[in-house]
């Protein structure tokens, strides 16, 4: 366990103080208080060491003190007077005589271990996980697994499920990683394409030089921090604000709606768009800003809340979907009436005829709550003004639209603005929408000055999107053998104050609530409702694993009705690549659901006689279950446009420049757009320098969202790649069977006995500095849905299914999950370990969301009380990759990461009722619901 050392105490004061980091002396001056983890931070400048909450919480910044593991953000640097600290920088040359080390530095070897096992995603926790695992083995050099659990249970992780964690700090001590690690990088030409890679960018994320949001300041920058209505809806008055900044020395400017130069309004569907950067007189949710001060960061970090010149008059929030819904309800915004922003629909067939018709009908409520991205890195970055352009450097998920919501604010071109997209600690589509940007511009813009902005933990919570919560009725029929006829489904998703991404969640959802299967009679309406809560927004899956909730459970039950094993129900309705999906689609091909399913098949059947031979024989409290639950997920945007353009350029020392925007937020895009670009090209992956994410030297890839890269920008890089090929051999005048090689200088083209030496040196270079460019752009080929939701939505979707077994602890109401095996139909595999990393992250994220996940507005603001796994939570997930290649992805390739999340949670909840006979309708199944659930069964079967 990372545990604080001791609490900072209440003096401040300047002192020097005396200490060793990474054996080096430093005497550090400034306040005995000041968090260890800012003084190595701020300045030192060893921003390794990661910030995630400031609260001991999260072990991102667990650093070793005397070799013991400490949170660096709860240890005053009084206290280390004297002491050996050492951080992520210091960790490969950290000297360990252990015999099972042969004298090797045991962090060189964690280091070598996760990236040969892929266990740094984003990368935001895996300085502090590095450290706690290096703590444990210089103690224990052959731990088993609970020893590494235990070790790293105070560092959490929200990308990886851990378990590529735990084995590569299980298997650091035993293998030589090195040698994989350099092989992995450089595998032949054309043969890059379905290997285990090490991600590109993996260096960088456990030697602590990945720069995240909060990792870099320009000097003399300011200091920004936004005032936030404390309430759920409140008018408000400042009082005299130019008084303010001329009593408080050190601030120098504060910020309101007045001083937007632009529209003071963005959002991420233009259509849509609805959010001010500041409200105007009336703030309609807990946490909106309504102002910013900027100012030197002590002068800033200095005010207390007390102190900024604002009254709050409370007024009547609309709390819930029912009050937004209530005939003549205040409407939030004038413009949508009913507080409704808006509806989906997919109707197909005659569903109440069917229903009507159908031999065994069942009927069901789910309703889930907000659940929290927390994304270890909390939002940050700053913006600087240079001439008549804005720059920004900061996490985010999508680039240009970012661009594009900042020049209106402003009231400038677009290309007058520039969005650096930083190493991003977590997205899952927080960070779609803007967080910090729009402030940031502004300040800068007016001041003309370098703006600092990083979100603490609190502000990240309370003012970011979270997960829609759903409340979801559906009917289903089937027939007495078990073929489905009919679905009915509606739901509400209340989307809060602003519209975010509730319009793409209401269109998603139709389209997807069947499931991966046949539906001939189906009904699915839904609705965006407006409260005066926070945004709901983009959390993987838009809404899809919500609705998979309701769905799939409700499956389960059709099949108990008429007597059918869960899963061959789900195989006998399993979509096929003839059958049309709901919105009248017929794939032709990959359509992979029932192979995943089938994959299950053989563990399924042990898997059930087991559990149920434990739960027959087990005396006591404690029970065991099995679930199953399939899904689907369109790539891309929904019967939208959704391009991606990818530029290559082929340089005079032989060398390609892959000009890729796709932000990679942990998913890997780097390493597999690079892969996919690779092999259609002919060239090894070491050619290849990355340029990344940046509006002024990357076209537009799109967001990180949807599962849209790996098949959108990877097919437009695959295009790319192929187009220069074709580009290469016109030049040397070779057939297309010629193969290429490039060298330092030139490139061969061998043609049979033939072969031509393009010199590259002497090739004039074209406007963009290379001597050949290629550029290619894809976008998903997609039709508009008609009023009735009929068409084609997207060009691709990916499948899976998921078996959860599980253990009930029948007086305490705890569900422990024993095992998770994930089939997906992934079309290929481009880097199966960076796939396996998806599900086995997504799977973590189902059963936080399953059986522990629930934000409520205005409590637990904080990862203390808003628990999301840790290590000890994670089971062993065994990834089952099956390939039913894509017509229209690159190589075959389908989406992972929104896939990967959305059936876990249903399959855990069908596993709880397998296991107790019980059905939750409110989720998550936290144990004081569960234990309620029960006693209420037993009163009701006459045993309580
Ligand atoms: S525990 Fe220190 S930053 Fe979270
Ligand atoms: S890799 Fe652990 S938080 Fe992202």
């Amino acid at each position: 366990m990372v545990a604080p050392i001791l609490e900072p105490r209440a003096e401040a004061g300047d002192h020097s103080i005396a200490f060793c980091v990474n054996g080096r002396a430093v005497v550090a001056h400034g306040s005995p208080l000041q968090r260890l983890s800012r003084m190595l931070r701020e300045e030192l400048g060893l921003t390794g060491t990661k910030v995630g909450c400031d609260a001991g919480d999260c072990g991102a910044c667990t650093v070793l003190l005397d070799g013991d593991p400490v949170c660096a953000c709860l240890v005053a640097t009084g206290q280390v007077e004297g002491c050996e600290i050492t951080t992520v920088e210091g960790l490969a040359s950290r000297s360990f005589p252990g015999e099972s080390f042969s004298g090797e530095s045991v962090g060189l070897k964690l280091q070598q271990s996760f990236l040969a096992h892929g266990a740094a995603q984003c990368g935001a926790c895996t300085p502090g996980m590095l450290m706690a695992a290096t703590a444990l083995l210089e103690k224990n050099p052959t731990p088993g697994e609970s020893d590494v659990t235990d070790a790293i249970g105070g560092v959490l992780c929200r990308c990886t499920g851990y378990r590529k964690i735990i084995a590569a700090i299980l298997d650091a001590a035993f293998t030589d990683h090195r040698s994989a690690n350099a092989a992995s990088i450089s595998p032949p030409a054309g043969a890059a394409v379905g290997r285990r890679l090490v991600r590109l960018d993996g260096k960088r994320k456990v030697d602590g030089t990945e720069k995240f949001g909060a990792d870099e300041t320009p000097a003399q920058a300011l200091a920004l921090r936004a005032i936030r209505c404390p309430h759920p809806r409140a008018r408000f008055y400042f009082g005299d604000l130019a008084a303010f900044v001329r009593d408080h020395p050190g601030i120098e400017a504060v910020f309101t709606a007045k001083d937007v130069p632009g529209k003071n309004c963005y959002g991420v569907i233009v259509a849509f768009a609805d959010q001010p950067v500041f409200a105007e007189e009336e703030a309609r949710y807990r946490g909106e800003a309504v102002a910013a001060v900027v100012g030197e960061a002590a002068a800033v970090e200095a005010l207390e809340a007390a102190d900024f010149p604002v009254s709050w008059e409370q007024l009547a929030p609309l709390a819930d979907i029912d009050s937004a819904l209530a005939r003549g309800a205040r409407l939030i915004h004038e413009n949508r009436p009913g507080n409704i922003l808006v509806r989906g629909r997919v109707v197909r067939g005659d569903v109440d005829k069917a229903l009507e018709a159908a031999a065994v009908t069942v009927e069901a409520e789910y309703e889930t709550g907000f659940v929290e991205h927390a994304c270890i890195e909390p939002e940050a970055g700053f913006a600087r003004r240079v001439g008549d352009r804005l720059e920004i450097q900061a996490c985010t998920q999508s680039p240009y639209m970012d661009r594009s919501d900042i020049a209106a604010i402003l009231g400038i071109a677009p290309e007058r603005v520039r969005i650096i997209p930083t190493a991003v600690g977590g997205g899952f589509g927080s960070k779609l929408d803007l967080s910090v940007q729009p402030f940031l511009a502004i300040a800068a813009w007016h001041l003309r000055k370098p703006v600092r902005m990083v979100y603490s933990r609190t502000e990240s919570i309370v003012s970011t999107t979270k997960r829609h919560p759903a409340r979801m009725r559906l009917r289903g029929g089937c027939s007495k053998d078990g073929k489905l006829l009919a679905l009915d489904f509606a739901a509400d998703f209340n989307t809060g104050a602003y519209s975010s991404w509730g319009p793409t969640v209401s269109a998603r959802v139709p389209v997807h609530a069947s499931g991966p299967y046949y539906v001939p009679h189906y009904r699915a309406l839904t609705r965006a409702v407006h409260t005066n809560l926070l945004p709901a927004g983009a959390f993987r899956g838009f809404g899809v694993p919500q609705a998979a909730i309701a769905q799939e459970q409700l499956y389960d039950e059709l099949a108990d009705r008429v007597g059918m094993d869960r899963l061959e129900f789900r195989i006998l309705n399993a979509l096929n690549d003839h059958t049309p999906t709901v919105t009248g689609q017929v794939l032709g091909a990959g359509v992979g659901i029932r192979a995943c399913l089938e994959a299950l098949r053989q563990k399924w059947q042990a898997a059930r006689r087991e559990a149920a031979e434990y739960s027959l024989n087990k005396a006591g409290s404690l029970r065991r279950g099995v679930g199953v639950a399939g899904m689907w997920y369109g790539c891309g945007n929904t019967s939208l446009a959704n391009p991606s353009t990818v530029r290559i350029g082929l340089k005079r020392d032989g060398r390609i420049a892959l000009h890729q925007g796709a932000v990679d937020i942990g998913q890997g895009s780097n390493t597999i757009i690079t892969q996919i670009c690779a092999d259609a090209l002919g060239a090894p992956m070491e050619r290849f320098d990355l340029l990344s994410g940046d509006t002024a030297i990357t076209p537009d890839c799109g967001k990180t969202s949807a599962s849209r890269q790996t098949l959108v920008t990877g097919k437009a890089a695959q295009m790319a790649g192929e187009q220069l090929r074709r580009a290469i051999l016109k030049l040397a005048g070779a057939c297309t069977c010629a193969s290429i090689h490039f060298e330092d200088d030139g490139v061969d083209v061998r043609d049979g006995d033939n072969s031509h030496r393009l010199a590259l040196g002497n090739l004039p270079l074209d406007e963009h500095g290379y001597v050949i460019t290629s550029e290619a752009t894809f976008d998903p080929p997609t039709s508009p849905l008609d009023e009735n939701g009929q068409g084609v939505p997207y060009a691709v979707y990916g499948f899976g299914a998921h078996m959860a077994e599980i253990e009930v602890d029948t007086e305490l109401g705890t569900v422990r999950v024993l095992k998770v095996t994930a089939a997906h139909d992934v079309g290929r595999a481009i880097n199966p370990t960076l796939i396996e990393g998806q599900i086995e992250g997504g799977v973590a994220q189902g059963l936080g969301m399953a059986l522990m996940e629930e934000f409520f507005p205005g409590r637990g603001e904080n990862l203390h009380d808003y628990l999301i796994p840790s290590a000890g939570d994670i089971p062993p997930v065994e990834s089952i990759l099956i390939e039913d290649p894509s017509p229209v992805g690159p190589f075959g390739a389908k989406g992972i990461g929104e896939q990967a999340v959305i059936p876990t949670a249903p399959a855990i909840l069908n596993a709880l009722h397998d296991a107790i006979g019980i059905r939750l309708r409110r989720i998550p199944a936290t144990p004081d619901r569960v234990r309620a659930a029960i006693l209420a069964k037993r009163k009701g079967d006459g045993r309580g």
